[in-house]
């Protein structure tokens, strides 16, 4: 069962696990918020392996049935709210969503295994949880004590800790990662890199919290997803693996590589897009600096990114240009009202 498997990371995902595994059945499950779309999938939705179920992680009647109907031995959770605009406009749902769905999983997980012996509960987080660091800070390890600072990354720590009791409580089989900032196709245009690239299209100003003098560091979705087979594979219960792209970027720096990029890809004289950036109010809390050491996973799961930033880059930016169609559905209605609420 792997949750979340609409989204953006979770289909990258399913799409890895429907291919590279015919023997497993894959159910993915989903609510299908407004972050939720069965378009990411539609090159597998017709695999035999596949199956989907419109259901709520936070629904006990809901998602026990599907543990009893499927005999799901595994679970890849990544079903999730994920932005953190909205979780300092609206913190609640990331509490319902984020600690109370994780803990029903948990429970029903832990009460319907009868014994525990080859299964698997594998929690997906954030490198958010460890807070934020300084320029001169040493990068995140597995060790770096947790100190959330907004709504999202306190609501998916306190669903770490949740899953790390189980394991210590009851025995369950977990395994958590956390990781950096993923970028590439099928992202919800309300994150950086996909709204950046949408609003240039559109020649929109591209805002930028504060100075743009944030670091963020930038993993390719699809090393992620590998990560997350290897670790859900061959990683140790009970562990926790820090997944990165050793990769960092001020906020500025990025955009206006992007905005480079876009100029050629959109035939604009040089220097046009950049025209485009917009200093706005910066977001509250904001975190100054991410960075994981991923020496855990590279020593012991022989995992590590394999392409580059500036390929990937150019990839996702392709896949936007290419893909407008997508664009256009997952921005319309609601996305809207969000970005003018948002952006005001
Ligand atoms: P996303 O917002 O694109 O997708 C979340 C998915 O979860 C959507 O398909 C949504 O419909 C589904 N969902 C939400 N609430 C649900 C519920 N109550 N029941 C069932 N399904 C529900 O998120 P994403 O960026 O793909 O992130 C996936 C996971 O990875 C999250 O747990 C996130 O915290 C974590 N993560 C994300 C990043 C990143 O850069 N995006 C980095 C590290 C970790
Ligand atoms: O680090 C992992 C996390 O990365 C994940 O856990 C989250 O789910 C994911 O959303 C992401 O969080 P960020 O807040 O880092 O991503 P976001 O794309 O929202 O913002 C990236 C940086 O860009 C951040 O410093 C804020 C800044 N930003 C963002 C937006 C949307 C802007 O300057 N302007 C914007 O309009």
């Amino acid at each position: 069962m792997i949750t979340g498997g609409a989204g953006f990371i979770g289909s990258h995902v399913v799409r890895l696990f429907v291919t590279k595994y015919p023997s497993y059945r894959i159910i993915n499950v989903d609510a299908l918020t407004y972050a939720g779309n069965l378009e990411n999938l539609r090159d597998i939705e017709n695999a035999s392996n596949y199956v989907f179920e419109n259901a709520d992680i936070k629904n006990e009647a809901q998602i026990s049935k599907i543990m009893e109907e499927y005999h799901i031995d595994g679970i890849i959770h990544l079903a999730a709210e994920s932005h953190v605009d909205r979780s300092i406009s609206g913190p609640m749902e990331f509490a319902l969503t984020n600690v109370v769905g994780t803990l029903n999983l948990l429970n029903i997980a832990k009460n319907h295994w009868e014994n525990f012996e080859g299964k698997t509960f594998y929690h997906i987080s954030t490198d958010e949880v460890y807070g934020s660091l300084s320029m001169d800070d040493p990068m995140f390890s597995e060790t770096t004590p947790y100190d959330p600072r907004s709504p999202y990354s306190a609501s998916k720590a306190s669903s770490d800790h949740f899953v790390r009791a189980y394991f210590h409580t009851y025995g369950l089989p977990v395994k958590i990662s956390n990781c950096s900032n993923n970028y590439g196709s099928h992202q919800f245009p309300e994150k950086l890199i996909p709204l950046v690239i949408n609003n240039i299209v559109n020649n929109k100003d591209l805002p930028i919290y504060g100075k743009g003098d944030n670091i963020r560091d930038w993993l390719w979705v699809e090393d992620h997803a590998k990560a997350i087979d290897v670790i859900f594979h061959k990683g140790e219960n009970g562990e926790t693996y820090n997944i990165g792209g050793l990769n960092e970027w001020t906020n500025l720096q990025l955009v206006e590589t992007m905005c480079d990029i876009l100029d050629e890809k959109l035939n604009r004289e040089k220097g046009t897009n950049r025209k485009l950036i917009t200093f706005v109010k910066d977001r509250l809390g904001h975190d100054k600096r991410y960075a994981i050491d991923a020496t855990k996973i590279e020593k012991d799961l022989n995992w590590k990114p394999s392409i580059e930033f500036e390929e990937g880059l150019e990839k996702t930016i392709d896949w936007y240009l290419q893909n407008q169609e997508w664009v256009k559905n997952v921005t319309s209605g609601e996305y809207q009202k969000y970005y003018d609420e948002h952006y005001r």
